[in-house]
């Protein structure tokens, strides 16, 4: 193989590079060398660029000494390495990678130390991988509890996802690898996500939905964009003036290149003319029909000259790892490893204990029952699975802990439902796997768990979901926990009342049937490669618990927004074109029998009607008691806030209070601002959170905490001036521990 030498010395990736530029502008330093460049390449050369080379790469010119540009999957751990022309795996043996824990459980740190950390060690890894842009981090808010991708995304807030979106992005690009953030725009959804319009006002749009993807991109640089599959009132995001062009581009001064998400490139005008780059993958768009149009006149030269300096741009800031040196090492180092651990542990959100944590001393036998317990959740669910090197279950990790001393026996407790089957179906059903997800407990072992339960000191019940039925690709139907798991803590409860819940899922699940039951519930999620060390550390009271919940446990589905205004689902849901493209029928269908076939459906449409009021925002302004509140976590030592002083600048609201520590143990607390405004003649949501942030206290330890609201993240977006404005008036500051347990507040005008 030859090497590809890069033509200039990548100049931009210096973290805190000592400059006045914006961080999309510092992109544009070798602007008049891409140019001369680009005068040096064949039209041909250059609309190679503008399309997949491979599954995972587009081409770069190696005529030019330009390399090609190397993706790779995926929010929480470098993907295993494909075959060229697909997703199966290559067969290497580096390739394993670090399981970083996924997206909502990152956002349950909310902690912008532990993102950034996250951001270096997927930037680090891609780098050993040979990789230069990582498809992530996955930003969306979480609209509905259902959402299929609810775990790979970071919360319903946008001032929480937005903050910790950002960090991801820094660190990864300090690094040297890119960051492709994703998918931009409204994406929250997967039933029909390859043709859903999803309609909403242009004020929440830019106040919920775009804010995270805002801040990663203006103030942290993103160097690309991922637009999304589905519309944005009317039009593809792969192909929206409003999104690519107006917004992206001219309002944030995005330097960098956009990729289609893959398949979700929709024609060649629109794709040229509104603010794509990349067809991912497939030449069918960006390809041949380029050269065409140009030829017939319909596009210009100078168009696709300049989607090659973006794309140039992000090439010379991030430099092509040369194929001698990448995969020369296992992609998971230690480094990365305890970076994961790290964010683990403070990501475990303790929902409930009546005392029964952390494990007393005198427990000398544990029942550690169902199968969540045993099940390693790094692959699956499509594009976010990972081959990682190791994964610590919750069983494993809690039988090293236990030591010697302590007894850990484990049963089964109830099937796993394995979902939608890609291959053939088993010869023999697996006794352990349920044929539906309603299926109720099964006798046999539900009996030999309770066995287990009368004859220990503690249980410990492992229930949730898993990675088929939340994955990518399509949406749960409810949130029920499968497979009977409420029949089976009930009546381990009623063997032994001693127990302990843990749930492990990526979004929310109804715990009406098992909360009172569960004289403790921890949400311990899919916490990564050292997932089972973190829950085992906060169970026994190494560490205390300090996540708190990233969205609302809603006490029913029906009581979510977007379910209460008929919202979700859809009734005209069906023909979704996304699946469409994998259909072997379709697939043998010429171009113009399949457009044919996708104008003859229906037009599935999402109404955001809730508007602004996504989550906890919903259920505070509508009264709504939800089961556990954004922003819940419980810990083992008690918290105290002190008064709080607050201030009002020009460009900031500040605001500061003591916090003490009031047990025993070294602790963290996750402090939350929140904003309501009494005498707003502009409508909004009861309270929004505004600032928040983590603070470790030792045991009996005081410190005085400050927050700090830039006014400007006060403002609203006014739909008559089409503008960020500023209502003046009553600031009520309310700050806390969790949005339904606000401690103290006080009152500044702006
Ligand atoms: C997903 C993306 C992912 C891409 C490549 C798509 O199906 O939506 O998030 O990056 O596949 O694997």
């Amino acid at each position: 193989m030859k090497k590809v030498i890069l033509l200039f010395v990548p100049i931009l990736l210096v973290a805190g590079c000592s400059t006045s530029r914006t961080p999309q502008d510092q992109l544009t330093v070798n602007d008049k060398k891409i140019d001369q460049v680009i005068a040096q390449m064949t039209l041909e050369e250059k609309v190679e660029m503008l399309h997949s080379k491979t599954n995972m790469s587009s081409a770069g010119v190696e005529r030019l000494g330009i390399a090609d540009m190397h993706y790779a999957d995926g929010p929480f751990g470098i993907r295993e390495e494909g075959v060229p022309n697909g997703f199966q795996s290559a067969g290497w043996t580096l390739d394993s990678a670090t399981y970083f824990p996924t997206g909502s459980a990152l956002a349950a740190t909310w902690s912008k130390e532990m993102a950034y950390l996250y951001g270096t060690g997927m930037g680090k890894e891609a780098r050993l991988r040979g990789k230069d842009v990582i498809l992530g981090p996955a930003v969306n808010i979480q609209r509905l509890p259902v959402g299929g991708r609810t775990y790979e995304y970071l919360s319903e807030d946008p001032i929480l996802s937005a903050a910790l979106a950002l960090e991801y992005t820094v660190g990864c690009q300090d690094e040297g690898t890119a960051v492709c953030i994703k998918h931009f725009a409204v994406n929250n959804q997967e039933t029909n996500r390859g043709s859903v319009d999803a309609q909403l006002d242009e004020r929440t749009l830019r106040e919920i939905y775009l804010k995270p993807f805002e801040r990663a991109i203006v103030e942290g640089g993103a160097m690309s964009v991922m637009p999304a599959y589905n519309k944005v009132n009317g039009d593809y995001c792969s192909e929206n003036e409003h999104l690519l062009n107006e917004i992206l581009r001219g309002e944030w001064g995005f330097k960098g290149f956009t990729v289609s998400d893959w398949g979700g490139t929709h024609s060649t005008m629109g794709a040229m003319l509104h603010g794509l780059n990349v067809q991912m993958t497939g030449s069918n768009y960006l390809g041949q029909p380029v050269i065409d149009s140009i030829a017939t006149g319909a596009l210009t030269e100078a168009l696709v000259n300049e989607k090659v300096k973006q794309i140039l741009r992000v090439r010379y800031a991030i430099e092509a790892v040369p194929e001698d040196v990448a995969n020369t090492v296992m992609t998971s180092q230690p480094e990365s490893q305890e970076i994961a651990r790290k964010v683990a542990e403070k990501s475990i959100v303790l929902l409930k204990n009546e005392g029964v944590l952390p494990i007393a001393k005198e427990v000398k036998k544990i029942a550690v029952i169902g199968q969540n317990a045993v099940l390693k959740t790094q692959s699956g669910g499509m594009g976010a699975g990972v081959k990682a090197l190791y994964e610590v279950t919750p069983l494993e990790g809690i039988r090293k802990r236990a030591g010697a001393d302590v007894e850990v026996v484990y049963a089964p407790g109830y099937k796993n439902f394995p979902g939608r089957r890609w291959g053939p179906a088993p010869a023999e059903p697996n006794p352990l796997e349920a044929a539906a997800i309603d299926e109720p407990a099964d006798p046999a072992l539900c009996a030999e768990a309770v066995a287990l339960a009368k004859d220990a000191d503690l249980v410990i019940f492992f229930g949730g979901t898993n990675k088929s039925i939340e994955t990518e690709g399509s949406d749960r139907q409810n949130i029920d926990l499968p497979a009977g798991q409420n029949e089976v803590v009930a009546a381990l409860y009623e063997a032994n009342p001693n127990l302990v819940t843990v749930l492990i899922s990526g979004g929310p699940t109804d715990l009406r049937q098992l909360e009172p039951v569960s004289p403790a519930i921890v949400q311990g999620w899919w916490n990564g490669t050292e997932g089972g060390t973190a829950l085992a550390e906060v169970l026994f009271g190494d560490i205390a618990p300090s996540g708190k919940l990233p969205f609302t446990f809603p006490m029913k589905l029906e009581d979510s927004p977007a379910y209460a205004l008929g919202n979700f689902p859809d009734p005209n849901a069906g023909g979704d074109l996304f699946s469409l493209m994998y259909r072997p029928d379709v697939l043998k269908m010429s171009r113009e029998e399949r457009q044919k076939l996708i104008d003859s459906l229906p037009k599935p449409v999402s109404k955001y009607t809730e508007g602004s009021l996504v989550g906890y925002r919903w259920f505070d302004t509508k009264n709504v008691k939800p089961m556990y509140a954004f922003g819940h976590g419980l810990s083992y030592v008690d918290f105290e806030y002190g008064a709080v002083k607050a201030s009002a600048k020009k460009d900031v609201v500040k605001v500061s209070f003591t916090l003490t520590n009031k047990g025993g143990m070294t602790a963290d607390e996750v402090v939350q601002l929140y904003v309501a405004r009494p005498e707003a003649t502009v409508e909004w949501p009861a309270k929004e959170l505004k600032a928040f942030d983590r603070v470790t206290l030792a045991a009996g330890e005081t410190k005085t905490v400050a927050l700090e609201i830039p006014v400007k993240d006060l403002r609203y977006w006014n739909v008559e001036k089409n503008a960020w404005d500023l209502e003046h008036g009553k600031l009520v500051l309310l700050v806390g521990a969790a949005s339904d347990d606000i401690r103290q507040q006080a009152e500044v005008t702006i």
